[in-house]
């Protein structure tokens, strides 16, 4: 297959700064804010958070360098990038099939994402009107029924296509730019004031003491898609952001930056949440809507919290913002240089198809935890696996060493071992032993949900 690669197809970040504000915005989205507090409390706590931590940095991290690496030495979409990776070194372009994985994941997780950042947007307004000044009223009146949940959702979605249908720099740079940073003084600022007025010592406890008698293999199945998610890896993202990357950037650095504020921020959030969570005795496994539930209590009660809880829906509304954005520019890079469509022409087909697939969340019950599930415990992991493998045994280790060339030997050797066996064997096997535990219950909700 021939390309033209036109500019327009072959943009690059303006800047370091650029490039990292996008990619942890990218990361830092509702799978820390959102995600993160709700699998905790739905998988006991301490013992989930343990192996999400050794998750980030035995399979997550490598991958996401791995993810980087595969990008930027195509510099195409993720499944052009993938394969021709593998062709250049002889192997069969069958290894698209990374990019196709990954794909798949961000066209699912796309229109649930966006109804609860649309949900996330009403609560903003709701709570900057006031209406939490007395706890979380029963029926919120700005976010109840479907034609509610639908139209916040149709308004996030739209903001998603429009930034990125301004492209790499004019929408995607200038809005995480400006707004990654005020977002990490304002999550310090609410954590400062949730642990200090609400139970902190509980939440401490409940988020860092383990119990391992509590670690089941769905547990650890979780865990590990938690780590998967909040990094956005297996998605193909870091593959897609990867190729926009300037030949002199130095990957395993910035792959560290990039893992490390998305894993505090997911801590830091935890910090905020469960003292306000055990401080008004909610229940920690209360599930997806865990957050909706914490966060208007808290903030009924403090001075100014009209306010600052405004503020801190609007903040995740941001976070969640340049997360989807990243979502949303796989299927546009992919829908160019595989489906012919020009890049706007894809971001709005894209589009459409997470609108559809958004309102089907609305009407059929239990399909948003359904896939969820779906994304965080097998596609996410199956991505992140054939990433794996393709950077550890099919490319040439002559190839990943020139793409992370500024990485001293020993990491570098350390990273390969990690790429090439200890992720790959620990994806495998905690997909097998999780599924297996987990399958029965998955298989069951579904069946349930669907029949009614
Ligand atoms: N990593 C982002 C978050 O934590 C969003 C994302 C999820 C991206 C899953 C890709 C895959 O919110």
């Amino acid at each position: 297959m021939t390309t033209l690669q036109t500019p327009e197809s072959m943009p690059q970040w303006s800047s370091r700064f650029a490039f990292l504000m996008a990619a942890i915005g990218s990361a830092v989205g509702l799978g820390n804010l959102w995600r993160f507090p709700f699998q905790t409390g739905q998988n006991g706590g301490a013992a989930f958070v343990i192996v999400y931590l050794i998750c980030v940095v035995l399979i997550a991290y490598p991958v996401l360098l791995a993810e980087l690496s595969i990008g930027r030495h195509k510099g195409l979409s993720a499944v052009r990038s993938a394969s021709n990776l593998a062709v250049a070194s002889g192997h069969s372009k069958r290894w698209g099939i990374v990019g196709w994985v990954g794909f798949l994941a961000a066209t699912v997780v796309l229109p649930v994402y966006c109804m609860i950042a649309g949900q996330i947007m009403a609560y903003a307004l709701m709570s900057f009107l006031g209406e939490f000044s007395s706890g979380v009223p029963e029926a919120p009146s700005l976010y109840s029924g479907n034609a509610y949940s639908i139209f916040w959702f149709t308004l996030f979605l739209g903001l998603t296509v429009g930034v990125v249908l301004r492209g790499l720099k004019g929408g995607i740079e200038t809005a995480a730019s400006i707004l990654m940073p005020v977002f990490f003084v304002m999550l310090v600022g609410l954590a400062g004031f949730a642990m200090t007025t609400g139970a902190a010592g509980e939440a401490i406890g409940y988020l860092f003491s383990p119990r391992f008698g509590e670690l089941t293999p769905d547990v650890v199945l979780a865990a590990m898609g938690q780590a998967l998610f909040s990094l956005g890896v297996g998605a193909a993202i870091m593959i897609t952001y990867g190729s926009f990357l300037p030949r002199e950037e130095n990957i395993g650095s910035s792959g560290i930056v990039i893992a490390s504020a998305d894993t505090l921020v997911a801590l830091v959030a935890g910090l905020m949440i469960f003292p306000i969570v055990f401080a008004f005795s909610l229940d920690p496994a209360a599930g997806m809507g865990l957050i909706f539930d914490a966060l208007p209590a808290v903030f009924a009660e403090m001075p100014m919290g009209r306010f600052v809880g405004g503020l801190f829906f609007f903040l995740a509304f941001i976070a969640a913002l340049t997360s989807s954005i990243s979502l949303l520019m796989i299927s546009r890079t992919i829908g160019h240089d595989q489906f012919g469509l020009t890049p706007r022409a894809s971001t709005l087909v894209f589009g459409a198809i997470a609108w559809i697939a958004g309102i089907a969340t609305v009407y059929v019950d239990g399909l948003g935890d359904w896939m969820d599930f779906t994304v965080g415990s097998i596609l996410l992991p199956v991505g992140a696996l054939t990433a794996a493998l393709l950077a550890g045994w099919v490319a040439p280790r002559a190839v990943m060493r020139a793409e992370l060339a500024n990485t001293a030997e020993p990491v570098f050797r350390f990273w390969r071992f990690m790429i090439r066996y200890a992720a790959p064997l620990t994806i495998i096997i905690i997909l097998i032993l999780g599924v297996d535990a987990k399958f029965g219950w998955g298989l069951n909700k579904i069946l349930a949900s669907i029949s009614g």
